[in-house]
């Protein structure tokens, strides 16, 4: 990772996240699960809205990603949450400048939805 600006770092070479793959990294004081979703990345916050379990040791399969701990599951695309569809993960701000993915230190929305309403965006 390196910090060469003050709002965001760059994290890896987009070439390592393939695409269908997921990997996280600590960016500034939160752990931030990146995620290769038809070519487009998508930056959450790498824990469980539920318990706080990484969800890096979950499973992705298409667009879904399982919380290994009690199964709660998450639209990648949009953060909300599936199973229960209440929750949702907050989204970071991730952009690929000059073939490096850069990830944003602070979400683009506020404090984790836990079991309220999601205020996430929508489909692209
Ligand atoms: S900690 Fe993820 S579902 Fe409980």
């Amino acid at each position: 990772m390196v910090a060469d600006d003050a709002d965001e770092v760059e994290v890896c070479a987009a070439d390592d996240l393939w695409e269908g793959d997921m990997q996280s990294f600590d960016v500034g004081e939160h752990e931030v699960l990146l995620i290769n979703i038809e070519g487009r990345v998508h930056a959450w916050h790498g824990v469980c809205p539920h318990q706080s379990v990484a969800l890096v040791e979950g499973s992705l399969v298409g667009k879904v990603l399982t919380c290994r701990a009690h199964l709660w599951q998450f639209d990648v695309c949009t953060g909300r949450g599936i199973n229960p569809a209440a929750a949702c993960l907050k989204e970071f701000p991730v952009r690929v400048v000059d073939g490096k993915v850069r990830v944003g230190l602070q979400p683009v929305r506020g404090e984790a939805v836990v079991v309220t309403a999601c205020s996430g965006r929508s489909e692209p």
